[in-house]
Parts: structure tokens; sequence; C-alpha cells
């Protein structure tokens, strides 16, 4: 069928027609807003899940909802060299140029903020802002961002609308200004401030300790998400079809919902084939048939190969020692042991995997696991397992 009618998104971070199977985690965004915007408090959402799952098309649902509701939204996908206080400040100077505040408030907001430390909003025009972290210890972040979150929570309820921001790649963030963070929004909470954080991350985001943490875990909600369940499944595939006019019989249906087994990549990828291979409605089961191997090249390439050229050659074949062992979590001792290695030996590799992104410890101690799903699988096409002399 037409290729340039094609519905489907295969890529990171697209937009489904679709998106299926979140109800539960929209419902709650948008109760929050509605809340933060009556001046009430609620939790907020760090949506975690592996690489995939659609964290990221999530968290623009998050945004899309923020903004119908008048909000002021900002958006950030943290790297490993991102300076969270920088962008947040900068937030700040936008929100308050964005805010028209006239003169006289906005005077005085820039006049509270004089005397942080850190941070230094110079505008009104444009940006004007230097951040200092170099020199400053913890206690002094954490006491300028709050004083910033404050003062913009304060603006945005003076001006009868709401602040979100929006973090996506939360795992990334340095652990210092997450704490400050964390210590900020409790504080502009109690206030009953209009001004939320929604975040994503991979599963294992930074662990908190003492005071942070349990700020963390009355200001947010961490809800895992995962795989498509088989009705949302067959909804994320189905539908965007369905709104062309185009089904699936019901045996093509159950051959692409049984290979993509529930995973949005899998289903985006599949869908995008067998819909240009297909020449009439319906979609056949022959159809999805011989669109799976383009669609497994596909996601070869664009989903793993790209991650495993990340990896060196010890760490490829740690990560095959881990496919040999079949689905994971991999308990560190039985994968050192699959690679020849004792613990010791294997530690610095696993070390290395984990701040590639690569592997993660899972929950239970001493466990890893890959952060994209069905990566064992790739290992085991992608080169063979060399059992150790
Ligand atoms: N609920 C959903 N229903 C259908 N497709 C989805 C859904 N969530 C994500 N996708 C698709 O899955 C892929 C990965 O989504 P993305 O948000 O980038 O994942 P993540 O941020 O978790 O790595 C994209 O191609 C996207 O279009
Ligand atoms: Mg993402």
């Amino acid at each position: 069928m037409d290729p340039i009618g094609n519905p489907y998104t295969p890529n990171a971070g697209s937009r489904p027609p679709e998106l299926a199977g979140r109800e539960s985690e929209i419902k709650q965004f948008e109760v929050l807003v509605g809340r933060l915007k009556r001046g009430a408090t609620e939790q907020s959402i760090i949506v975690r899940g592996l690489r995939g799952v659609g964290k990221t098309v999530l968290l623009n649902a998050f945004e899309d909802q923020a903004e119908s509701e008048g909000f002021l939204t900002f958006y950030h996908e943290l790297t490993p060299d991102t300076n969270l206080v920088d962008e947040l400040a900068r937030d700040a100077e936008r929100a308050l140029d964005r805010l028209s505040l006239g003169a006289r408030l906005s005077g005085r907001i820039r006049g509270a903020l004089g005397h942080l430390k850190t941070i230094t909003l110079t505008g009104p025009e444009g940006f004007g802002l230097a951040v200092d972290l170099q020199s400053a210890d913890e206690g002094t972040i954490t006491a300028d961002l709050t004083d910033l979150l404050l003062q913009l929570g304060a603006a945005a309820r003076e001006n009868g609308t709401g602040i979100a921001i929006f973090l996506d790649e939360l795992q990334f963030v340095e652990e210092v200004q997450y704490r400050a963070l964390i210590s900020a929004l409790h504080r502009a909470t109690q206030k009953e401030l209009p001004i939320t954080v929604a975040a994503a991350a991979l599963p294992q985001i930074p662990l908190l300790t003492g005071e942070a943490r349990s700020y963390a875990e009355r200001l947010f909600d961490f809800p895992t998400i995962e795989n498509l369940d088989e009705p949302a499944a067959a909804m994320a595939l189905v539908e965007p079809a369905r709104r062309q006019g185009v089904k699936y019989s019901p045996d093509a249906l159950a051959k692409a919902l049984e290979w993509t087994a529930g995973y949005p990549f899998y289903i985006q990828q599949l869908g995008k084939h067998a819909w240009n291979l297909a020449t009439e409605s319906p979609i056949t089961v022959d159809d999805v048939e011989r669109a799976m191997p383009a669609a497994q090249t596909a996601l070869d390439k664009s989903i793993y190969e790209v991650r495993v050229q990340r990896a060196t050659e010890g760490e490829r074949r740690y990560m095959r020692a881990m496919a040999e062992l079949g689905p994971g979590p991999y308990r560190s001792g039985q994968v050192a042991e699959k690679a020849g290695q004792s613990v010791t030996q294997a530690s610095p590799t696993r070390q290395q995997l984990m701040t590639k992104g690569l592997i993660y410890a899972t929950e239970d101690f001493g466990y890893v696991d890959f952060t994209v799903p069905r990566f064992a699988e790739f290992m085991r096409r992608y080169m063979p397992y060399q059992a150790p002399d």
C-alpha cells in the first residue's frame, strides 16, 4: 500500500497515532495538572522502563496535557553532560519572559533572585544568565534552586497559570543536582505552588539516601511501564491502519502479535513493513511473514547495532555470555563464569557496560539485565558464543 500514507512510527520518540495501553498514566497526570491548577498538591510521576517501551512519547503526551491546561512547559532530554541547574535557570529566565509579568513584578522577582550565589539572571531581554556551580557546595545549590522554584511558582500562580518541567533520561542526572531538585520541589509543594516536574528514566535512576529519599518518595509515584499487553498491542497495530480503512486478517494479527511480543518498537517496525508490502486490505498473514525479515533488519540497525558498536571486544563477550544464559535477569557470578572469568576480573567490564547504559543492575542484589528488550536474542544473532577453554 501507499508508503506515503504509512501511519506507523518506528523511531525513538515519534508519537504513534495510537498511544495504546497508557490510559492510567495519562489519567494520573491529568489529575495532577487539574489539582495543581486548584492550588492542591499531588504526587508527580517518574516513569521508569527499558529502552523503547514508550517513555518519551508518554512524557510528550504529559506535556501536551499540561499545555492544553495553559501551563508553561519546559522539556529537557538529559545527557551525561547536562547541567540540570543551568537548564532550570534558563527555564526560569524564559518563564519570566513568557509570563508577561509586567515590569514591577518581574523586577521584584529578579530582585528576589539577585542574592543567589550560583545563578545570575540578567534579563529581561533574552538570555542573560550565569551559573557557577564549580565552587558551590551542595547546600548553596539547594538553597538557590529552592528560591528559584519558589519565585517561579509564585509568579505563575499570580498569573493564574502553572509550570511543568519535563526531564527525559533522568538516569543521567548528576546526583548532587538531583538531590537539590528534590529538596527544592519539596519546598514548592509545601507552599502549594503550581509547579511540577515529571520525568522518565531507565529502571536504575540514582538511588537517593536520607532526607532526599523520603522527599522523593512523597513527591513522586514511580510507575514502571513495560511492553504492551495483548489488547493494547493489538490496538497499537490495528488502529492506525483502521483510520485509513485498512484491516488485518485475524491470522495476520495473531502472527504479528506473536512476533512483536508487545514491544512497541517491534510493533511499529513490523506494521510499517507489512503496510508497505501489502497490496490491498486486509493485510494477510503472508504480508506479515514477508515483512518480518525486513522489520528485523531495520530493528537490528536502528536499535541494537548502534548500541553494540559502543561496546569494546571484551564488553561484547560479556554481553554474549549473558545472552548464552537465556532470558534475564542474570546473576553476575553466572555471567562471569560463562565468560570464563572470576567475578573480580569481570567486574570492570560489568561496570563499563552499566556506564554505557547497555546493562543495568536490577533491584535484586547481584543481578544485571539488558536495558533494551530482546537484546539477548540480538546478541545470539550477532556473534557466536565462545566457551572458555
Ligand atoms: N503506547 C504506545 N503505543 C504504540 N506505539 C508506541 C507506544 N509507545 C511507544 N511507541 C512507539 O515505540 C517506539 C519507542 O518509543 P519511545 O517513547 O521512544 O520509547 P523510550 O523513550 O521508552 O525509549 C516509538 O517508535 C514509538 O512510536
Ligand atoms: Mg526515550
